[in-house]
């Protein structure tokens, strides 16, 4: 039996963005999967093309009951359910930020203690680092220390961390820690409400051509965006060679400003969009990426689609889901 073959594995928050293309990998590795959802920002359609060969738990994580029961006989589990949103969001919505998840992160690893789960990956944030006073903004894993976050979210994800630590050092869970940095592609939600910088430019580019693109700040903050097919590629080796529970960073080396990201967009796009600079809005931090020295190192691997490449691919999909042909 190979490292995936025939494992039971759970994923929580599978039919989410990330989680729905984690889970259609698992089923070509053979894995048995299980997916855990509450459906709150998942959606059924993004497990559609494979939902008959896998087992649904429609289950609320905020409750223990319900993260024992999912976890029952369970090989592996990724822990990717958490309350996120866009950037509007994640300076708002303080409480929501953060109550659901530490729940839900403190009540799957006590599940999986008692269920003997055999390894556990939990999925942490670029948002555990806080804005550095130098230019350079290119985060090392131990920047988070001590930490700092911006925001409730950003905390959450530094409690379940040291939560993976303490369930490790005391009870042996194998566990990986992966601070994701800025995941796009397709099934990323593309209400406005919610959506991140590239849906939501997506979303404009397709539907309302001649409305000006909003950006809020100058344009000159960075970021680097990794495609979700990388990220999924980065979850599954980090699983395979992280036992631990010390973290590491995943994400892309292309890093751009979001003002070239724009005219990417608009490029792809084939249309006249012009673009507006909005100075009094939230602007987020002005450059995040990943120092990715740890990744390259531990997994032996970088991430492989170009942000053209990816970003074609998501623009194709997102035309697909918002213009009814
Ligand atoms: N997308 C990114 O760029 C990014 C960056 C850093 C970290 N992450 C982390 O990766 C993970 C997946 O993110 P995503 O972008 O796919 O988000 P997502 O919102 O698409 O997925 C989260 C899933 O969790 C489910 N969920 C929420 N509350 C739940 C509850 N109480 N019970 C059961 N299920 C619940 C949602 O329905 C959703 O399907 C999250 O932990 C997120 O914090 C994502």
């Amino acid at each position: 039996m190979t490292f995936w073959k025939g494992k039971r594995i759970l994923v929580t928050g599978g039919a989410g963005f990330i989680g729905s293309h984690l889970v259609k990998k698992l089923l070509d590795l053979e894995s048995e999967v299980y997916v855990a959802d509450n459906f709150s920002r998942g959606k059924r359609k993004n497990l559609e093309p494979f939902i008959d060969r896998l087992h649904l738990y429609t289950v609320d994580l905020t409750k223990l009951e319900n993260c024992l029961s999912v976890t029952k006989g369970i090989d592996y589990v990724f822990h990717l359910a958490a309350s996120v949103g866009g950037i509007l969001y994640i300076v708002k919505e303080n409480v929501d930020g953060l109550v659901p998840s530490v729940l839900m992160n403190t009540h799957m690893l006590e599940a999986a203690r008692t269920n003997d789960v055999e390894r556990f990956l939990f999925t942490s944030s670029a948002c555990v680092y806080s804005e550095k006073k130098s230019k350079l903004n290119i985060f090392r894993e131990k920047d988070a220390n001590p930490a700092n976050p911006l925001t409730t979210y950003g905390w959450a994800k530094i409690i379940g961390e040291i939560a993976c630590k303490a369930y490790y050092l005391d009870y042996r869970i194998k566990s990986s820690v992966v601070r994701i940095f800025s995941a796009y592609g397709e099934n990323e939600n593309l209400d406005p409400r919610w959506s991140h910088v590239i849906p939501s430019l997506l979303r404009k580019a397709i539907l309302y051509p001649k409305e000006q693109f909003t950006i809020f700040g100058n344009g000159q903050q960075q970021r680097a965006f990794l495609y979700v097919q990388d990220c999924v590629e980065g979850l599954i080796l980090s699983m395979e060679k992280i036992t631990d529970a010390e973290p590491i960073n995943l994400g892309s080396e292309e890093v751009i400003a979001i003002s070239e990201l724009a005219k990417k967009i608009i490029n792809i796009s084939d249309k006249h969009i012009q673009v507006r600079y909005n100075l009094s809005g939230p602007q987020g931090t002005h450059r995040y990426c990943a120092d990715t020295t740890k990744m390259k190192k531990i997994l032996k691997w970088s991430p492989e689609t170009s942000l053209d490449d990816g970003l074609k691919r998501t623009y194709e999909w997102a035309r697909r889901e918002l213009i009814v042909e």
